[in-house]
């Protein structure tokens, strides 16, 4: 792909599929590459997404769910995680018009016959539109349009370690990194910040997730401005819902770090991102190290969790001029940076 889409040919296939039938549809997901082709295969189109990434290309706002209004047609692009197709399947039921039709498009490599067997058994059937370049565009028909389901309905709540030992209530959404349960290299951080809170007068959580990191901080120093930044609006919303359900404070920014003013803070806390499609997990992880760098001011400290690899110790050095390992097993390694 060249395009910046989904890869590896699901937005052709989908594109492909969408002309031999042009009718009003919804593109709902992530990676969707540029509008133009879409317009070119349909008179009416329009696009949802919860990554700002993607949002930008399109041309439209990063946003949890659509817009409530009703379609013909709603394409759901195979999600990573299967709770977040049933939220958009649930979703979708309550956009399309009466015998409209839902449909799925994703490679088999993320697991599109597994999303095939999910609208067979909700909808009774399933028929495959198009299959092509190992990718397959399946349709069901969902009959009558269902109300719209409350996000609320979705949450996944777990504890996590708060400063002093008091559990912070963490509020997550399907597709939000490591939804309904407490990361393990996310604890080791906690682990670290419990052990030693360090001074900050403004904090930044990058890559906030659902806000666990950042509701740490912002509960430990009440008196700090914590930001809480993400690429995903509903790892945003969670983040909202986790200090809300705390009782705190913060500032959650739907944000890539180089939008954030520079020099802006004294700490920044990351867990940085792992995997997505076809991109290196270091180049991500690098990345976000050398953002959350130019973040801070002199003398500013940057604490972030990662698996152990040569890549994040390079791109911790090439930023900071004193990088410390706080904690380590064979998986994982905490570094404490000062710039
Ligand atoms: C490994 S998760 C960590 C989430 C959370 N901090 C935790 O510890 O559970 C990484 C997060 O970074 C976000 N992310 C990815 N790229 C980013 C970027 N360029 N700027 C800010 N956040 C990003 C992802 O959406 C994801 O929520």
């Amino acid at each position: 792909m060249s395009d910046g889409g989904v890869g590896s040919g699901v937005v052709e296939t989908l594109i492909e599929a969408l002309a031999e039938d042009p009718r009003p549809t919804l593109v709902w997901g992530e990676r969707l590459g540029a509008p133009t082709p879409y317009r070119a295969a349909l008179p009416e189109v329009a696009f949802a997404t919860d990554d700002l990434e993607t949002a930008k290309a399109l041309g439209i706002q990063a946003t949890v769910l659509p817009k409530a209004k009703a379609w013909a047609r709603i394409v759901i692009v195979m999600p990573k995680a299967k709770a977040q197709l049933l939220l958009r399947l649930a979703v979708a039921e309550s956009l399309v018009e009466p015998g409209g039709a839902i449909w799925v498009v994703g490679h088999q490599r993320d697991g599109i016959r597994s999303a095939e067997a999910v609208l067979a058994e909700r909808y009774g059937e399933c028929e495959l539109i198009r299959g092509k370049r190992h990718c397959r565009v399946a349709a069901a028909w969902p009959g009558e349009t269902s109300a719209r389901p409350e996000l609320d309905g979705f949450e996944a709540r777990f504890t996590a370690p708060g400063p002093g030992g008091a559990p912070l209530s963490v509020v997550s959404l399907p597709g939000v990194f490591g939804h309904g349960r407490l990361d393990l290299g996310t604890r080791h951080l906690l682990d670290v910040l419990a052990a030693d809170v360090p001074a900050y007068a403004r904090a930044l959580d990058l890559g906030a997730g659902a806000g666990v990191l950042g509701a740490f901080l912002a509960r430990a120093r009440p008196r700090a401005e914590v930001v809480l930044a993400d690429v995903s609006a509903t790892a945003c919303e969670a983040s909202r819902r986790t200090l809300a359900a705390n009782g705190l404070t913060g500032g959650v920014l739907l944000t890539e770090a180089d939008e954030l003013a520079p020099g802006a803070f004294d700490l920044v806390v990351s867990n940085p991102p792992r995997h997505e499609g076809r991109a290196h997990a270091h180049d991500l992880a690098g990345e976000v190290i050398a953002g959350a760098a130019r973040r801070l001011g002199r003398g500013g400290r940057f604490l972030c969790v990662a698996n152990h690899d040569k890549h994040v110790t390079r791109a911790l050095e090439a930023s900071f001029s004193r990088v410390e390992v706080r904690y380590h097993d064979p998986a994982y390694r905490v570094w404490d940076a000062t710039r």
